[in-house]
């Protein structure tokens, strides 16, 4: 039987004979009812102890694998090749693919919400990590609060109010793993049979399908300069909850003004049902004063949800949502049949980070650079596409919407684009309905590219566009 095995790799041997002659079952390499070895032939050819093949033998007894034939000996047991499985299936390539991608790095990718990760505070976080895991008692290493450990909802209550103006408990406060997972299972606390959800019409494809995959019938309203249009949803009955994000609407990025914030209001009181807003970059506001929230106009009425995504990094994957009291209990009763709770040694980090000033820091810093490379994006574009094109939006975020007035991305340009190594997002994709609308728009993300980047991508997209 040819089994290899490694004295030096710390698995210990009858753990790799085990692991080999299972993966030979799974993968069809030993039939149904063929004989093994007997314990002592297959101890003598590998020279190990028979106690160590025994012990491998009887593990795959106990699972099932094997089977002890009085008189004759241990054999392959049915019910495994009947569910035959491709062991060399690779589970991993799918994610080392899109790593390899990424880390290739040969083409300019404007994808949007990407902050600068070269200078994701390393030095600083790792400096906390390290303290923080010296200094834990060990029952901090148990099971912790399914809504997140409260020394950082203490301190993201008090970050909210010092840079967003919102007053909360940090008892409504519900650390998540990313502001995606607030949104699934918020979705899931609040479905019930027919009823529908009201997004915004564009919108962010991913965080859609989190709503439509719970069951909802989702109606898109359509997005203008300014936002979700408010006079579109009056006649909609049986919705169970709006998804909004007025700070700056994803992706053509108005800001809802407040007549239309007061009607939302208004809907969701006379309707009975619950505002979801999204906040997710309105840190990054470069001109004028912080917008202010949909949640503090009624805390009963509108679920907040934030993220570390944009101003730390998406690999972290921690968010948080304010909640109504209302919901509190079911929410939490969810979250605790999902994952339980979001990892909370990084919570404890965070919290930290948080308290010593540090975020708030990162996060001016990153405003500064941020603003550099939009403005920068802009006087590039301007060079290369002299009033051929209009922007979209506020002035904010990490992204900004580009309206081409001659151009229309149809799929062979978008191809020609991609051909060249450069990536760009058509509006189109983020389109529910009348995609048309948007033929002439793209989303430019630029926070994560450096300045040489910015330039060449956009050299590069004159070229393709003009030679058209
Ligand atoms: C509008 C919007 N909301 C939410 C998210 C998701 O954030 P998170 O990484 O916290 O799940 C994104 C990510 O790009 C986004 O663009």
């Amino acid at each position: 039987m040819w089994i290899t095995i490694n004295r030096n790799s710390g698995i210990s041997l009858s753990r790799q004979i085990y692991c080999e002659i299972k993966d030979m079952i799974l993968s069809g390499s030993l039939n149904f009812e063929q004989k093994l070895p007997s314990s002592r032939t297959l101890a003598k050819e590998l020279s190990v102890s028979r106690n160590t093949v025994l012990d491998a033998y009887n593990q795959l007894i106990a699972e099932g694998y094997l089977e002890t034939r009085h008189g004759y000996g241990t054999i392959i047991a049915k019910v495994i090749l009947d569910h035959q499985i491709d062991f060399k299936l690779d589970y991993t390539s799918e994610i080392r693919d899109s790593l390899h991608e990424y880390k290739q790095n040969n083409y300019i990718d404007f994808c949007s919400g990407i902050p600068e990760l070269k200078l994701f505070p390393r030095k600083e976080l790792s400096k906390l990590y390290k303290q923080i895991l010296h200094d834990l008692s060990h029952l901090d290493f148990r099971y912790n609060s399914t809504a997140g450990v409260w020394k950082l909802r203490e301190e993201i209550s008090q970050y909210l109010f010092r840079i967003r103006g919102i007053r909360c408990s940090p008892r409504n406060i519900m650390i998540v793993s990313g502001s995606t997972q607030g949104l699934s299972l918020i979705s899931q606390v609040l479905y019930k049979n027919n009823q529908k959800v009201i997004v915004e019409d564009p919108i962010h494809k991913g965080l859609l399908k989190v709503i439509s995959t719970v069951g909802y019938s989702v109606v898109g309203i359509q997005v203008d300069d300014k936002g979700i249009n408010t006079n579109l949803i009056k006649s909609i009955k049986d919705v169970s909850f709006i998804y909004t994000t007025p700070s700056h609407q994803y992706p053509l990025g108005g800001i809802l003004p407040i007549q239309r914030r007061l009607e939302l209001i208004k809907y969701a009181v006379e309707n009975n049902c619950y505002i979801v807003e999204d906040d997710y970059d309105s840190e990054f506001r470069y001109e004028g004063q912080p917008i202010s929230s949909l949640y503090e106009l009624n805390p009963n009425k509108v679920i907040y949800i934030g993220s570390f995504s944009k101003i730390l990094s998406p690999a972290i994957r921690m968010g948080f949502m304010l909640l109504p009291d209302d919901i509190i209990d079911d929410y939490k009763s969810l979250k605790m049949y999902s994952d339980v709770h979001t990892e909370s040694i990084s919570q404890y980090v965070l919290a930290e980070f948080i308290k010593n000033g540090g975020l708030e820091k990162h996060i001016f810093k990153m405003k500064k650079l941020y603003n550099r490379k939009r403005k920068y994006l802009i006087d590039i574009l301007n060079i290369e596409f002299t009033n051929e094109f209009k922007i979209k939006g506020q002035v904010a975020g990490l992204h900004i919407v580009v309206h081409f007035y001659n151009v229309i991305f149809t799929e062979k340009l978008i191809n020609q684009i991609y051909k060249a190594n450069i990536r760009v997002y058509p509006i189109q994709q983020y389109a529910i309905e009348n995609k048309a609308e948007y033929d002439h728009e793209v989303v430019l993300g630029y926070a994560h590219l450096n300045f040489d980047e910015i330039e060449q991508g956009v050299r590069m997209l004159r070229k393709i566009i003009h030679t058209n």
